[in-house]
């Protein structure tokens, strides 16, 4: 039994571990390069920044790529500079050229937010849904802003961050009183559709995180883990993040 779990496990999920950022970046972007997205989930944070420098510089993705994004803040000005929207604008899609209208959010500016969140489901839908989506991951397990607790089986729904979630992105803002509470995420089940997924993790804060998605302790207090039993999961970290647990993995070679 023990055995033909962890077959099914190593078949499944691919751990790769890169000697630093630049090495987990130039992995992600390699393997997002290779899957040809039509439609690609984007996620913000630290975590894609260099991954996204790589897709710029190698100028890789498809020329008609949609991209999609994971979650957005509630109430923030639409012209404020951390929306996600227009982080992807600044990090991703302005560099590859790519006009505003392949670049797509939930309507956080819309008055009902529940219906914005079905929409955007509905989007992703017509969209054809995400071919491959990348994935940061919170120090208490998030995806997406699904905290700890969130249904395995979420679509797109209204979300209120946690306190310890935005004290950790309290680094963007001016100071944590700037930080919205509210936002529109893509659920778990909306994740977990996507054809192929990569998770980066790089740092020590993320090795707890990490070792409950890769170990297998699926729970809903880590929403991370119900990834695991995914068809096409990649995780990409360096050795702070992913050394501690047993679990196969691939050393990716020093370029
Ligand atoms: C951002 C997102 C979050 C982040 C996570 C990790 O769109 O969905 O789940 O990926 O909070 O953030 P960083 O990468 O800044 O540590």
């Amino acid at each position: 039994m023990r055995c033909a779990l962890r077959c099914a496990w190593a078949d499944r999920m691919r751990v790769l571990v890169g000697a630093d950022e630049s090495a987990v970046a130039r992995a992600a972007a390699a393997l997002i390069t290779e899957r040809r997205p039509n439609v690609l989930g984007v996620a913000t944070g630290s975590s894609p920044v260099l991954t996204y420098r790589e897709l710029v510089r190698a100028r890789s993705l498809p020329g008609n790529v949609q991209l999609c994004l994971l979650d957005e803040y509630v109430g923030l000005a639409p012209t404020d500079p951390h929306r996600y929207r227009a982080v992807i604008m600044a990090q991703l899609a302005a560099p590859l050229g790519l006009p505003d209208h392949h670049v797509h959010a939930p309507d956080v500016d819309a008055d009902d937010l529940d219906l914005a969140a079905q929409r955007y489901e509905q989007l992703l839908c017509e969209l054809g849904g995400v071919d491959v989506q990348l994935l940061g991951i919170g120090r208490n397990g998030h995806i997406g802003f699904n905290e700890p607790g969130t249904p395995i089986e979420s679509r797109t729904h209204v979300g209120f961050l946690h306190d310890a979630t935005r004290v950790d992105n309290a680094r963007f803002f001016a100071s944590l009183d700037h930080v919205p509470h509210k936002v529109v995420t893509q659920g778990l089940a909306t994740i977990a559709g996507a054809r192929s997924i990569i998770l980066i993790a790089t740092g020590a804060a993320k090795n707890e995180a990490t070792t409950a998605l890769v170990t297998r302790r699926q729970s809903p207090l880590v929403p991370a883990s119900g990834l695991f039993d995914h068809p096409d999961l990649t995780v990409i970290g360096d050795h702070a993040a992913l050394d501690g647990a047993t679990y196969p993995r691939t050393l990716l070679e020093p370029v």
